[in-house]
């Protein structure tokens, strides 16, 4: 069975990911790491754990090899907002990470998985059907490093034939560890507010349209590219996915239409705006659907109807 790493484990989509690997390979082939995060506990009570900081080449080369690693997970990174705060510690963070990643995967043949981004994105990009390839020029350092890192990856892939894959995440709607730091996560934070507080504050303003995805999706995008036959893949680093665009007004509408007293005002982030501005409204996922068969599973609806539940239920349970 395929040994699996997933660094960065303890984060929005690590806490989900780690155990739904294990769902698939087992258990104990599945070993999660993080630098000292507060889901370590239970991401270690399912598997395999150690503490890792990606940026420490030297353990990050030894634990692959403890655990004779086939397949790693690179899901380190700031995200967008944060990253405008502390550029430099963006970089080196984001690009550090994925260094490491990609060194250790060509010595010791391991497959390597980045998320990129919609961030990937910037101004001068068709913000309209985002074709898979075409222009690529960001705003942002989340943005310059994401799109830096596609182009690492095909050249570990082409010059020493690592086998690096790649999606372009939309923002990520989920209900177990929440996102940090960007730009799409007010579209998580609104059901928090619905549920808890009937109302919620929006930092983004009214027709800002962005792509996204909840989150048994993307799992299911990761590992769908991962497994798929490498002789279809005419791209690898990075391919656009998507399942749902919406503007504030629109999930408000949908989640107002099963929470009738709910209410949302705007208190709009400038740096924020200027970043949602510069990213697609939605993307072309053409290729990734003819390549590796991408076809997601929800959409606004269901999704809505989804988080209200399993949110609700924690509420009810005073976990939140
Ligand atoms: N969700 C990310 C962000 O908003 C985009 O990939 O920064």
């Amino acid at each position: 069975m395929k040994k699996i790493l997933v660094v960065g484990a303890g984060g929005q989509i690590g806490s989900e990911l780690v155990p739904y690997l294990r769902g698939i390979y087992g258990e104990s082939n599945v070993v999660a790491t993080d630098i000292n995060c507060n889901s370590c506990t239970k991401l270690a009570e399912g598997g395999p754990f150690e503490e890792l900081d990606a940026l420490d080449g030297k353990r990050y080369a030894e634990i692959v090899r403890k655990y004779n690693i086939d397949a790693i997970y690179n899901l380190v990174a700031l995200l967008s907002a944060t990253g405008e705060k502390n550029p430099q510690l963006a970089w080196n963070i984001n690009m550090g990470a994925l260094m490491n990643s990609l060194e250790i995967a060509r010595e010791n043949s391991c497959s390597v998985f980045t998320p990129s981004s919609i961030g990937a994105f910037g101004p001068s990009t068709p913000a309209d059907n985002t074709p898979q390839d075409t222009v690529m020029r960001p705003s942002t350092i989340y943005g310059v490093c994401k799109v830096t890192g596609e182009m690492l990856s095909d050249y570990y892939f082409t010059r020493f034939g690592v086998d690096t894959r790649s999606v372009r995440f939309p923002g990520i709607i989920s209900n177990v560890t929440l996102p940090g730091g960007g730009t799409t996560d007010y579209a998580v934070e609104i059901y928090y507010g619905a549920i808890k507080d009937k109302k919620f504050t929006c930092p983004l303003p009214q027709g800002t349209y962005l792509d996204m995805m909840y989150m048994p999706d993307a799992l299911q995008a990761a590992v769908k590219l991962m497994e798929a036959d490498p002789s279809r893949l005419k791209h690898r680093n990075s391919f656009n996915v998507t399942a749902m665009s919406f503007d504030p007004e629109k999930i408000y509408a949908t989640i107002k239409r099963r929470i009738p007293e709910f209410t949302m005002s705007y208190d709009v982030e400038p740096v924020k705006k200027a970043i949602a501005d510069s990213w697609p409204n939605y993307m072309n996922d053409s290729c990734a659907r003819e390549e590796w068969d991408w076809n997601p599973q929800w959409n606004l609806e269901t999704m809505t109807d989804d988080m209200l539940k399993v949110i609700g239920e924690k509420h009810a349970k005073g976990l939140i």
